[in-house]
């Protein structure tokens, strides 16, 4: 017992200075806290008090929302530009990987809330970092002070989209790289795909482990069995509606369940179960499967979520502030 408890120690030790060391990450920034504290007292309350009510209707939002700030932020930055609409199918929400993203009327009802007491002062940029962050706390996650002072972009292109989100299939070497491009570091990966203890995938997502692994009609085998067999009743093959949840430990609760989750074998992506291929990833997930590490997991998403919520952001005299989140540019 007591050996046991030391080996748990070390390897809390040993992970968390492994990863720290690696962990240069986004080291300065043009946002600041409370930049609305002037121009827009009690904004986050505007936020928070409408998406407790949108929340109360559709439990299912607060995942939508967390997605929709990370593939904005993943695609030409953090700017907003994955409101915009396209009339020719060109803008980022037009991107096969954003179909299924949700979410958008959410923060252009937000916004309009925020519009109503102070008009073009707080961008949609700004919102989406807010809204995501709040998500995270309403399902019971860490709360933590969100930087602000971010403009909007007005430019949406479909294959930033297509070339920055990283794909389902991706082991941690591609994984890492998408991450990379970001100034994002291999602690940011491990940390923020644990976004997945909430919401759903599609079965398209995850059929190929289920009917086609290695190109010869296989099942992935790193999936287990027994809950291969559940997917599979669940998903049959060119099923596309269907959803099922990232997390079925607790799919509505910000928690330790996704990395329950990865090292039981059965989460849904590849790209949840390759952190288990990888020494420095495995040993992360198993820190994280013991309860008593939540703090730990908590403290690290609260500042990989504020490192993700850097990227190419536009401040000062780039960029805008547009009372509509969701126009239409061509
Ligand atoms: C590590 C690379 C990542 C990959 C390859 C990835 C991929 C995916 C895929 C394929 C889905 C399911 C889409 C569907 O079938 O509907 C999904 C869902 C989701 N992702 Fe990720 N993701 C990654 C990282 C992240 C990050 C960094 C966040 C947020 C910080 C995030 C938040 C979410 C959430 C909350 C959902 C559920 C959405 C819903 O229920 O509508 N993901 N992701």
């Amino acid at each position: 017992m007591a050996s046991q408890k030391i080996e748990r120690l070390l390897l809390a030790v040993l992970v968390v200075a492994g990863l720290t060391t690696m962990s240069s990450g986004t080291t300065s920034s043009p946002l600041q806290y409370d930049y609305y504290n002037a121009t827009c007292p009690g904004v986050e309350e505007v936020v928070r008090t409408e998406l407790v009510a949108l929340f109360g209707n559709d439990s299912t939002l607060p995942a939508g929302l967390l997605r929709l700030h990370f593939h904005d932020c993943f695609a030409a930055g953090c700017d907003a530009t994955i409101m915009l609409k396209s009339h020719n199918g060109t803008a980022q929400r037009d991107a096969d990987p954003n179909s299924t993203v949700r979410g958008y009327e959410a923060i252009e009802a937000i916004k309009a809330k925020v519009e109503a007491a102070c008009p073009l002062v707080v961008s949609c940029a700004d919102i989406m970092a807010m809204a995501a962050r709040d998500a995270v706390n309403y399902t019971m996650g860490p709360a933590y002070q969100v930087e602000t002072g971010r403009r909007d972009g007005n430019v949406s292109r479909k294959e930033d989209a297509l070339r920055f989100l990283p794909p389902a299939d991706g082991n941690v070497s591609v994984l890492l790289d998408y991450f990379a491009v970001q100034n994002l570091t291999y602690k940011d990966m491990v940390v923020l795909s644990a976004a997945h203890t909430l919401g759903v995938a599609h079965c398209p997502s995850f059929s190929d482990r289920l009917y086609n692994y290695s190109g010869a009609g296989d099942v992935d085998p790193r999936l287990d069995a027994a809950y291969a067999a559940n997917l599979t009743a669940a998903c049959p093959a060119g099923n596309v509606a269907t959803v099922q949840p990232l997390d079925p430990v607790s799919p509505y609760t910000f928690d330790l369940g996704y990395y329950q989750t990865v090292y039981n074998r059965e989460a849904l992506l590849a790209s949840d179960a390759a952190l288990l291929d990888d020494s420095l990833s495995f040993a992360y997930v198993q820190l994280m499967t013991n309860g008593s590490s939540l703090s730990i997991f908590f403290d690290d998403f609260a500042a990989s979520m504020i490192n993700m919520g850097r990227i190419g952001v536009r401040t000062g005299t780039d960029g805008e502030i547009r009372a509509t989140c969701s126009i239409y540019v061509d």
